[in-house]
């Protein structure tokens, strides 16, 4: 290759990894396998490695790929969070060893790990006491999750046992356990909010949630493997892990004391298949020289120690062959297509369906009906067809063709700016589309209304309903009209209906059915704003500002709102007397704060994006450091230790959550039960 080409494939390569390492790490949703970005990442570091002078220290092979998200307090890490060098080929672990042994020149072990796929957490405890949780972050620093972390079951707050040390840090994986996954998925898809794709997106979706009790609700699960050196006192690898055992940590028993490579290769080849019985997902093995002595001489890079290297397990796939394709419209428009395969196992389970994503990614694969296809399971709910077996492919294959028209309502499609997604933008005139958006908005978790997709249907086909407003109109001899309605049945609906103009604006939000607003982002989103008229009218980086809401929800939002039909369709709503902003804000402005400056810090009951606005609508000023002009530290848990030592300083009072809410008018800010979690601060001071 020559320079110049190396210099823009180097370039290529930084930009796919980076933005792939943010959707992975911050967004939950990576567009690569992590097969194709491990590749990328080895293509880059050999790039680099033949032309040195391209290297730079921001490169991605230099660096830890970061989740830093909005919303949290971000804390140093003690020593710096590494991730290890990885590699899909026994020869490179056989190079790997043979390489210690050559530096190293003496008899040593491997302590042999398996290699948990969930999101990285470092513990620290004082005095046997849980003090702070951090995430990996960018290595340097983490973002402060303790709040959540205190709510994982788990993870004892407390150590028990003895000889610990006085301040020490300990290091894991934060997981999801399939059993918490599938259920969260199962309630995800009921409430039609977008399935996580795996279990290791769920753990760190979960993990970032600025609500603990839904923390604590989904079953997350911790395990330890690492304590940095300098951190306790220990010889070897498995000694750590023994003692970290004997103080209450939750530490897996699955590792083993291997000598040589044939038994790092035993090892390996075990967990290979057995790792299909464990309650938790695991993508290889880790393998760790075992005397901490000897990690010390082979020491680390600025990413990864070279004392230890991962394995990781290729994806479990299958070939079969492609019966016919489906396009399928969703509620919002997009149109995907899904191939009907010959069934085939995979990982155990029954495969006879995969998304091919969309029009693209088709034409790439140039997929013909009759082809062969690889499918991969590598974890994600929907199988994946990967490549075309294009040696399998029989003469008369048919080359599959995209429509060009809505399969529902014949109108032609669109395709968006980026090209990854076809949508049919006949949304008022769409049946699947209008149909679909119905049955969201009656869900038991948006508007709650006694009717499912057959009473829809029914309602449709009358000519009685075609967006939500109309459900207000509907009398009951209209509905008696219809087949099969009773008297009681037509009271019982037409009750449900009006019940619902008392359903929250969190709720109503969410029923509107805007794409990618699950009830999560729904409740975050009208928190922040407070009503639809100032969702309506923020901007993007307003809708950035909210935790939770990435670039893909923030675009969402703000077209949605862009578009006249929705505009009508909320005025409509409006005039139906539905709620359309939180009665807690008209019921608190006032001016309780008016003339005070206020340091927040700490985690409440509330996000602290919703504690500032509650501030504000009281009058009250922000401010982000203690000063003589500020009024009161407002500290939820784990307030920032700085701030308070100003205030102590200074002699500026600190008000719990608790103290604070007394101040207010009653029913402003109810600390919930979250926030009862140990704090610094638990009387008033
Ligand atoms: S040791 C300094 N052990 O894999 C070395 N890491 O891709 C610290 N991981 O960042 C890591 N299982 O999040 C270690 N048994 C294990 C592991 C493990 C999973 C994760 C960890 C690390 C990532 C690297």
């Amino acid at each position: 290759m020559e320079k110049r080409d190396a210099i823009k494939r180097i370039a290529e390569l930084r930009e796919l990894i980076r933005e792939n390492s943010r959707l992975y790490y911050v967004e939950n949703a990576p567009v690569l396998s992590d097969y194709d970005f491990d590749q990328a990442m080895h293509e880059l570091e050999a790039l680099e490695r033949e032309w040195p002078e391209l290297l730079v220290a921001d490169s991605p092979t230099q660096r830890v790929g970061s989740d830093l998200a909005r919303g949290f307090v971000q804390a140093p890490h003690r020593y710096p969070m590494l991730s290890l060098g990885n590699t899909y080929s026994i020869s490179e672990i056989e190079d790997f060893a043979r390489r210690a042994a050559s530096i190293l020149e003496t008899d040593f072990t491997y302590c042999c790990e398996l290699k948990f796929d969930g999101t990285a957490i470092c513990l620290h405890y004082r005095d046997g006491k849980l003090q702070q949780a951090l995430t990996r972050g960018d290595g340097v620093v983490g973002d402060d999750v303790t709040a959540n972390v205190l709510r994982i079951a788990n993870i004892p707050h407390e150590l028990s046992g003895s000889g610990y040390p006085a301040d020490f840090e300990i290091r894991g994986e934060i997981l999801m356990p399939y059993e918490a996954f599938d259920r969260l998925n199962l309630e995800r898809e009921a409430a039609e909010e977008p399935p996580f794709a795996n279990p290791r997106n769920a753990a760190s979706g979960s993990l970032k949630l600025q609500n603990p009790d839904e923390v604590a609700r989904r079953g997350l699960w911790c395990t330890l493997y690492h304590i940095p050196e300098g951190s306790a006192d220990f010889g070897t690898q498995d000694e750590a892990l023994r003692l970290a055992a004997s103080w209450g940590l939750p530490v897996s028993d699955h590792r083993r004391i291997c000598r040589s490579i044939e038994e790092i290769e035993d090892f390996i080849g075990y967990w290979d298949t057995a790792r299909r019985e464990l309650p938790y997902a695991t993508d290889g093995i880790v393998i760790k020289v075992n005397e901490t002595l000897y990690q010390r001489t082979l020491g680390m890079t600025a990413k990864s120690p070279r004392w230890a290297v991962a394995y990781k397990f290729k994806a479990e796939e299958a070939v079969t062959p492609v019966l016919s394709i489906d396009y399928q419209v969703g509620r919002t428009g997009a149109v995907t297509p899904v191939a009907n395969l010959e069934p085939v196992f995979i990982s155990g389970t029954r495969v006879r369906r995969a998304t091919l994503n969309n029009a693209s990614q088709m034409a790439q694969m140039d997929i013909r009906v009759g082809d062969w296809v690889h499918v991969e399971k590598g974890g994600e709910i929907i199988p994946k067809i990967t490549a075309v077996e294009l040696s399998k492919r029989p003469a008369d294959a048919v080359p599959a063709q995209f429509p060009t028209v809505c399969p529902d309502c014949g109108a032609p499609l669109s395709r968006e700016a980026d090209g990854a997604v076809t949508y049919c933008p006949n949304s008022t005139g769409c049946p699947t589309q209008i149909k679909g958006r119905l049955i969201h908005f009656l869900g038991r978790k948006a508007m709650n209304i006694l009717a499912g997709p057959a009473t829809v249907e029914q309602l449709y086909q009358a000519g009685f309903v075609h967006t939500p407003a109309d459900l207000y109109s509907l009398g009951k001899e209209q509905l008696l009209r219809l087949d099969g309605w009773k008297d009681r049945a037509a009271e019982r609906f037409l009750e449900s209906v009006a019940a619902s103009r008392s359903v929250g604006f969190e709720r109503v939000l969410f029923a509107l059915g805007i794409r990618y607003v699950g009830e999560t982002t729904a409740r975050s989103l009208a928190r922040h704003f407070g009503s639809v008229d100032a969702l309506r009218d923020a901007s993007l980086e307003d809708l950035l500002a909210v935790s939770d809401v990435g670039d893909i929800v923030a675009q969402s939002v703000y077209e949605y709102f862009r578009n006249e039909n929705n505009l009508l369709e909320i005025s409509r709503l409006k005039g139906c007397g539905l709620q359309f902003s939180l009665e807690r804000e008209a019921a608190a402005v006032s001016d309780e704060l008016a003339g005070k400056t206020i340091v927040i810090s700490g985690n409440f009951s509330i996000s602290r994006e919703e504690m500032k606005a509650l501030v504000e609508r009281l009058g009250g000023r922000n401010s982000g450091s203690v000063s003589s002009k500020t009024s009161f530290l407002l500290a939820g848990t784990r307030p920032g230790p700085e701030k308070l030592r100003k205030c102590e300083e200074l002699g500026i009072p600190v008000l719990s959550e608790a103290a604070f809410a007394a101040l207010l008018p009653e029913g402003t800010l109810k600390p919930q039960a979250a926030a009862a979690e140990p704090t610094l601060f638990d009387e008033e001071p």
